[in-house]
């Protein structure tokens, strides 16, 4: 059996995750989530009964503690983070707090027999780049945000923590993730939402800003391959899709879709954090998926008939 913690399991990514865990009976969960942007409705529920959760503050010393010493988990995904562009840009010291949560959390796994900890970290990490596609090698780290710099140094801890005291991690580098549970502060689930209300549906700048996406299925298959099969072990992965596309063209996809009548608009362009390219190499994801990404229309369609996509 396989004790396994998830943190910010109530959030979009890590309840899909642990929805997927939890799908093994050979696995043990416990999620934690103080459900800042998450929702007690994402924890997932198991015919094997198989999953607890706990209310909980990663970045609180007391409360994590209490958690770790009293149930010797063998694995940690830690995906608890503040998250949103806006919100990030607005909080930047609520941003800066998660440098707790990735220190406790090591510290503590240290010390209670953890295996491995797994990671979510961002494309943010490489900041504005210059290099493309994006390799978790070769692309240099270019950070100035307190969101991406904050990701680029919990990746330092868990490297750290690695060389100095032996503990194993693997760290995922997730570009643009989208999917039905996804809260409307992100760029597909707030199209989504304005285009089935006939809202305007609006662009910062001119919306030639070019992202790739993932859609949740091939983020989370890549992910639990990569802990069945122990691969990318004290590693770094970047999880996305490779199709760039402009954001004023997913706009009109989606339009598109819903037989909207939205009309699209331009704001001005956010004062910084909205990057103009990304797209990274997803050489090492295609190993552990062992089939081919989810397409963009294919996963606007799912999104479109889930009954879990809420307005
Ligand atoms: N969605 C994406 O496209 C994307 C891209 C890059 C990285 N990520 C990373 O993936 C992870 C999951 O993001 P998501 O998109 O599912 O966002 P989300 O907001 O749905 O999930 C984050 C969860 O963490 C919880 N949380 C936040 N701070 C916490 C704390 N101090 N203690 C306990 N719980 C806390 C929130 O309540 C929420 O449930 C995050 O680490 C995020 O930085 C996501």
């Amino acid at each position: 059996m396989n004790k396994i913690l998830v943190t910010g399991g109530a959030g979009f990514i890590g309840s899909s995750l642990a929805e997927k865990l939890a799908a093994d009976k050979n696995n043990s969960l416990v999620i934690i989530d103080n459900l800042a942007t998450g929702s007690i409705d994402k924890v997932p529920q198991s015919p094997y009964g198989n999953v607890r959760f706990i209310k909980c503050d990663v970045n609180e010393w007391r409360d994590v503690a209490g958690i770790m010493y009293s149930q010797s988990f063998d694995y940690i995904f830690h995906y608890a983070a503040l998250v949103g562009v806006t919100r990030t840009l607005e909080n930047p010291v609520k941003v800066l707090n998660d440098l707790s949560g990735i220190h406790h959390l090591l510290s503590l796994a240290k010390n209670c027999g953890v295996k491995r900890v797994y990671f979510s970290s961002s494309s943010e990490v490489y900041g504005e780049s210059f290099h493309f596609p994006q390799h978790e090698e070769t692309t240099p780290l270019n950070s100035r945000l307190p969101y991406a710099i904050v990701k680029n140094a919990s990746e330092s801890y868990l490297k750290a923590f690695q060389q100095e005291y032996g503990l194993e991690y693997t760290i995922f580098r997730f570009f643009n993730t989208y999917g039905p549970r996804q809260t409307k502060d992100f760029v597909i689930s707030k199209f989504i939402a304005r285009a089935l209300k006939n809202e305007p549906i609006e662009l910062y700048g001119d919306g030639l800003q070019t992202r790739t996406f993932c859609y949740i299925d091939d983020n989370v298959d890549a992910c639990v391959s990569a802990f069945n099969n122990n691969l990318y072990v004290n590693d770094v992965v970047n999880i996305g899709g490779d199709l760039e596309i402009h954001i004023a063209d997913i706009a009109k996809l989606i339009v598109k879709l819903t037989h909207s009548k939205s009309e699209i608009l331009n704001l001005p362009p956010l004062p910084e954090g909205d990057m103009t390219r990304r797209k990274p190499d997803i050489t090492r994801m295609r190993k552990l998926l062992s089939r081919d990404p989810v397409t963009l229309e294919d996963g606007l369609k799912r999104i479109l008939d889930d009954t879990r996509f809420i307005l």
